[in-house]
């Protein structure tokens, strides 16, 4: 046994005792996903010889309404024949933009040396760009606004490459204004930075995670997968 794993197993032999093995077992859980290597943060899904789709899934839960969600979307972009690649931003470092504007001096290179340096090139090479995000306050996730900050690193005079995009969005309420904001946001960067709108998709009415086990609706994950059928 090497020295990482002895010490992962006297403490959870010492967290059983003291705290019950489910809560040091999640603990750790918890501790490796946010160091997690490149394979587990990005999932080539398909290789198909269609559109290449990068899906960017921020939810910090893997098996959340979103990700539920976005794994509906992307069975039926990969039943299409579609390349698709996955990322789970929560399962990454990755910071908002600093503004210190050496991208824009230096050859487009963003200083900042984190998880967004494993995105860059997937970003570069994909057609379509799919968003997704749990409704946090009324908006995005912070983490799916880093992730759009730090593009302006690879823009010229604020000028982006041209991309299809796609919003999907899970929520706890059903109201009419419950994803205003977020769908405001969307299309005002759509408009922004050139990109062209291929896709909105609203779940709300989902439990959230004061439950134990999350619902998201079956005719939510159903209509996802036929969205993603039609791409
Ligand atoms: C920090 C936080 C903020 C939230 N804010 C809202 C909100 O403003 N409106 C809403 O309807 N639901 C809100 N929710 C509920 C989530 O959007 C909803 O449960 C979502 O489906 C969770 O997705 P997940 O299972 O992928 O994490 C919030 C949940 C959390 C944890």
């Amino acid at each position: 046994m090497d020295r990482k794993h002895f010490l992962k197993s006297a403490l959870l032999t010492t967290g059983s005792l003291l705290l019950g093995s489910a809560a040091i077992y999640r603990y750790l859980g918890n501790r490796e996903t946010a160091d997690a290597p490149l394979s587990q943060a990005i999932d080539k899904i398909q290789d198909g010889n269609m559109k290449k789709v990068l899906v960017v899934m921020s939810a910090g839960t893997k098996r959340g309404n979103t990700d539920r969600l976005t794994d509906a979307y992307i069975k039926g972009l990969v039943e299409r024949g579609h390349s698709v690649t996955k990322v789970y931003l929560g399962s990454m470092k990755i910071e908002g933009c600093r503004g210190c504007g050496v991208c824009q001096r230096l050859a487009h290179q963003c200083a900042i040396k984190d998880g967004m340096q494993d995105i860059y090139p997937l970003f570069a090479e994909c057609d379509t760009i799919v968003m997704a995000s749990p409704l946090y306050f009324w908006t995005i996730t912070s983490r799916l606004k880093s992730f759009i900050e730090r593009l302006y690193a690879i823009s010229t005079d604020d000028k982006y490459p041209k991309k299809d995009a796609v919003l999907l969005m899970t929520a706890g309420d059903d109201e009419d204004a419950t994803f205003e904001q977020p769908l405001r946001y969307f299309r005002l960067l759509n408009q922004a930075l050139g990109w062209n709108e291929a896709g909105v998709y609203c779940a709300g009415d989902c439990t959230g995670c004061e439950k134990l086990a999350r619902e998201i609706g079956k005719e939510h994950l159903e209509n996802a997968y036929k969205m993603g059928l039609a791409l």
